[in-house]
């Protein structure tokens, strides 16, 4: 992204503030779609991208998510909105484009010719992956988590497996995305408000996506008004968070 006085990267993250109130100012919507770009360069769970990103850029639709996000202010005043969606429901997809990814860079070969490495990144996708994500009802996942804390008595094994821990998969690499996006933002001076209060079945249907997704967040674009931030930032002491050992 060839973008001249781009902030460092402490500069954006200093810079980044959630936005309440953004300029009536439009914002290029080339630079919004390469920071999203950016964004999906952040880390994944075993780099499955469960993810997916909307770019709103139509003034009816902001309105209309403005509306299912109880009409805030860093959603009514946006010039643009990215939903960041978590695509848990696309793994068998995104497991066979990593599988086939591996088979292009391994060349194609016969996999009797496949390196010990080369057959470990294969077997860890075609079989531990699989073994983590597949579910029937939340009962395949029950009965895996069981296992895993009776296995873990006697040896470490990784122990998150319930339906409710492979969403937290999706989510936690979708929330950095998020991030990324938004210091990127921050980087060219462009201001973001991440917002988690509104209406996910009504979101869901402004921008139809199925109900088997799950919206991560909704961020607000634009930039600032002189009034746009509420406040000073306010962290709690570092002391509190932060343990040395
Ligand atoms: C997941 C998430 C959801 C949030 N939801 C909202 C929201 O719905 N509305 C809002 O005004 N701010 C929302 N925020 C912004 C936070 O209130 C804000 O990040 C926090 O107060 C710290 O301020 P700062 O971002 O300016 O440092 C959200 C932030 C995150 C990370």
């Amino acid at each position: 992204m060839a973008v001249i006085n781009e902030k460092s990267v402490s500069e954006a993250i200093h810079y980044r503030r959630s936005v309440r109130v953004f300029k009536s100012e439009a914002i290029d919507e080339q630079k919004v779609k390469e920071c999203i770009q950016l964004a999906a360069l952040a880390p994944t769970s075993s780099n499955m991208q469960l993810w997916e990103f909307y770019h709103i850029v139509s003034p009816e639709t902001i309105q209309q998510i403005a509306a299912a996000s109880f009409n805030q202010n860093a959603a009514k005043t946006a010039q643009q909105i990215v939903v960041v969606a978590a695509r848990k429901d696309l793994w068998k997809k995104r497991l066979q484009s990593n599988i086939d990814h591996l088979k292009s860079q391994f060349g194609n070969k016969p996999e009797s010719e496949y390196s010990k490495r080369e057959k470990f990144a294969l077997n860890y996708y075609q079989k531990i992956v699989p073994s983590l994500y597949i579910d029937f009802l939340g009962i395949l996942g029950m009965i895996k988590y069981i296992a895993f804390q009776i296995i873990g008595i006697f040896r470490p094994i990784y122990r998150e497996s319930r339906v409710s821990d492979m969403r937290i998969v999706a989510h936690k690499s979708a929330g950095l995305a998020s991030e990324n996006f938004m210091i990127s933002m921050a980087a060219i001076g462009y201001d973001t408000c991440p917002m988690e209060g509104f209406d996910s079945l009504r979101i869901k249907k402004i921008i139809d996506l199925p109900m088997s997704s799950e919206i991560n967040m909704i961020i607000g674009c634009g930039i600032r008004e002189d009034n746009g931030v509420y406040g000073e930032r306010f962290r709690v002491p570092f002391e509190e968070i932060y343990f040395k050992i």
